[in-house]
């Protein structure tokens, strides 16, 4: 463990344990693959091997008890904003349905169904798509305790449903837990980031980058105008491209709305941000060091809104609106709800939450809203304080 992370809390011998067997999965699939597999391939592992990746095993994750805590935790007013936007949509198209992609503990989808209830617009059903079994049953927990009554229109699916989807896609903090190609530049040449076996270890190496990798970085080269120095290393999301064409061919009418951390490409592909924005998530503490607590942390990338911009376009989606977390509540009215709590300790404790889903130095402005929309006329009413389509 390098002094970097000397701080990181002791898993206990259980987790060590846990780790080490997936550790041993990953070793298998590296000489299954001729002694090296693509980062994204150790990603996806890490974070989803059945039984024992971060997300498919039994632990915490979410929360003051977990790793990290995501905006559906801190308040239940971002999912009845949330669900304020999801009205507007369901309101215009008549008979719709929610798909909610990566439902974490499943509070949102909770809150969600409450207010969505409150609103009179209640959607016909509530689909959920989540990679984990055990984060599956978690949701089901969850949304059987909080909204019994609505329990029945929710219903978990395997797959993406194949088309003819009518009303709201969702996946809040979904696209940063999808694995990554890594790049880097090195003798002018892009070469792949790849990990390998080291004795009992897992190592990170490189390898010449194959066509497809070469092409995306020389294509974010181009339309930013210059060449990554030597020594630049960043990612690509190649699985959220290709997610979001599902999306768009199952889409019939509706909105997909994605809210995570990330910027526009140019910020995204800047020259300073020369190592990238991989971040690992332990116990509250943020990393790099994705080489460690293997299956016990969360690993993430942040999310280059650009390029969820370009692929909805090619796929005959529109880009309804781009803005940050703080606008869209702010205009979907988060503020006002502030009053509805008569209890001044109460009225505390949520001007609290609201400052930390809006003020720029909290998730305010790192985190972002992207809508995406087939067939909707109406503007969204999430994006009316301010539209930065423009940045993309
Ligand atoms: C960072 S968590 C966010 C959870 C939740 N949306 C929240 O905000 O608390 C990422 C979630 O996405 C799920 N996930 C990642 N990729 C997925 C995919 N391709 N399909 C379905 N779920 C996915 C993970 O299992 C996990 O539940």
């Amino acid at each position: 463990m390098s002094t970097q992370n000397s701080s990181l809390p002791e898993p206990d011998v259980a987790a060590k344990e846990h780790s080490a067997t997936l550790v041993k999965m990953i070793h298998a699939a590296i000489a299954d693959s001729a002694g090296a597999i693509s980062f994204a391939e150790f990603m996806q592992l890490a974070l989803y091997a059945p039984g024992y990746g971060y997300y498919s095993g039994g632990l915490q994750k979410f929360g003051s008890a977990g790793d990290f805590t995501t905006a559906p935790e801190i308040s239940a007013l971002f999912s009845q904003s949330v669900a304020k936007q999801c009205a507007q949509v369901i309101n215009e198209i008549g008979h719709a349905d929610i798909l909610e992609v990566g439902a974490g503990s499943g509070i949102m989808a909770a809150t969600i169904l409450l207010e969505l209830e409150q609103l009179a617009q209640i959607p016909d059903r509530y689909y959920i798509l989540e990679l984990s079994a055990e984060l599956r049953q978690r949701q089901a927990d969850t949304i059987k305790q909080s909204c019994p009554q609505l329990f029945e229109r929710v219903q978990w699916l395997d797959a993406l449903p194949l088309s003819g989807f009518r009303g709201v896609v969702l996946g809040n903090e979904l696209i940063d837990a999808m694995p990554v190609q890594r790049f880097i530049i090195e003798d002018d040449q892009v070469r792949e980031q790849v990990v390998v076996s080291h004795g009992d270890e897992l190592q990170l190496a490189t390898r010449p980058a194959g066509e497809e990798l070469v092409f995306a970085v020389h294509k974010i080269e181009i339309e930013l105008g210059e060449k990554f120095p030597e020594g630049y290393e960043s990612e690509i999301n190649s699985a959220a491209d290709a997610w979001l064409v599902s999306i768009a061919e199952l889409l019939e009418t509706g909105l997909v709305l994605l809210i995570d951390y990330g910027y526009s490409r140019r910020e995204f592909y800047h020259t300073q941000r020369n190592t990238g924005t991989l971040m690992c998530h332990y116990q509250h503490r943020a990393h790099p060091d994705a080489m460690i607590l293997i299956g016990l942390q969360d690993i993430t990338a942040h999310v280059d809104f650009t390029a969820l911009a370009e692929t909805a376009v090619a796929n005959d989606l529109s880009v309804a609106g781009f803005t940050t977390q703080a606008h869209f509540l702010l205009s979907l009215g988060i503020e006002q709800r502030v009053t509805e709590f008569t209890d001044e300790t109460e009225q505390m404790k949520v001007t609290q939450q609201i400052k930390q889903l809006v003020l720029p130095s909290e998730m305010g402005e790192l985190f972002k809203v992207i809508a995406l929309t087939r067939g909707l006329t109406e503007p969204l009413q999430g994006f009316t304080f301010q539209d930065q389509r423009g940045k993309l």
